[in-house]
């Protein structure tokens, strides 16, 4: 556990905004490579990312100047590499409790997608680099679609933004701001090694746990119902009868017909 929260005016005076950038987790892990030292916290936002970088390296394609895309860095102390998910949980922690003091239906669509009513409205992209067995930085990459209001045929039915959820634009390096000092305050108050705690809380979270639904495995559409995430960080489902646990590479979500 940290025992220090930081102030709204230490992450705004750490946090460089960019106009135009290829990616912000590129340009924040070039600077941690510096031979001066980066605080904890600082972070970089872009107006535009030229080659924005998404999971299972994807790209993540944004309207620029809309949504917000940003990097931070986080230096835990004595946190091994094999713990790593407990980063991602924090920070879906985090952005959930942001975005559901406005919207009711948040979902963490594992591992670190977030979706409202069934859409996915951001995701993350966390990069960790290791000293030893350990987590020496990790650069954590967030995209949320904010003041985005219409989206392209193709994907209209599958992503959202806060202001097409809620009906009011957002100022972006406010809303950076904020996601930011809430998960510093979260950081603070809880100890990213407890798995546990941090897998009880996320848990709950889950986008469609407990909910029957199709799901592709090895090339097979399969039924199942999503239960837990493991503590290793896999997903569990129930499936024909037996208990399942998949890695990111071993399943991948169908999405309901009737978006
Ligand atoms: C995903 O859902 O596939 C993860 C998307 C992560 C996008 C963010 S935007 C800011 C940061 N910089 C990047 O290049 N990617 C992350």
């Amino acid at each position: 556990m940290q025992n220090n929260t930081f102030s709204r005016l230490y992450l705004r005076q750490n946090l460089i905004v960019l106009d135009q950038v290829t990616s912000t987790n590129d340009y924040l892990k070039q600077l941690l490579s510096n031979i001066t030292p980066s605080p904890q916290g600082t972070a970089i936002m872009a107006i535009h990312q030229t080659q924005g970088k998404g999971q299972r390296g994807s790209q993540w394609i944004t309207q620029a100047g809309k949504n917000l895309t940003f990097s931070f860095a986080l230096f835990p102390q004595n946190l091994p590499a094999t713990a790593a998910f407990n980063i991602n949980m924090m920070v879906s922690l985090a952005i959930h409790k942001y975005l559901h003091k406005s919207v009711e239906q948040v979902k963490v669509k594992w591992p670190n997608d977030i979706y409202i009513n069934n859409k996915k409205v951001g995701g993350v992209l966390i990069e960790n680099q290791l000293s030893g067995r350990n987590i020496k930085s990790s650069v954590i990459g967030i995209g949320i679609n904010v003041n985005q209001a219409n989206f392209s045929e193709d994907i209209n039915h599958k992503a959202t933004s806060l202001a097409r959820e809620t009906g009011l634009p957002r100022e972006l390096q406010d809303t950076c701001l904020d996601i930011l000092e809430t998960f510093f305050d979260i950081y603070a108050s809880v100890n990213v090694a407890d798995t546990d705690l941090l897998l009880q809380q996320y848990n709950e979270l889950l986008y469609q746990k407990d909910m029957e639904a199709q799901y592709e495995i090895q090339g097979q559409r399969k039924t199942g119902t999503i239960r837990r995430v493991t503590d290793n960080g896999l997903l569990l489902l129930e499936m024909d009868g037996e208990e399942r646990s998949f890695d990111l590479k071993e399943i991948s979500f169908i999405p309901p017909t009737n978006l």
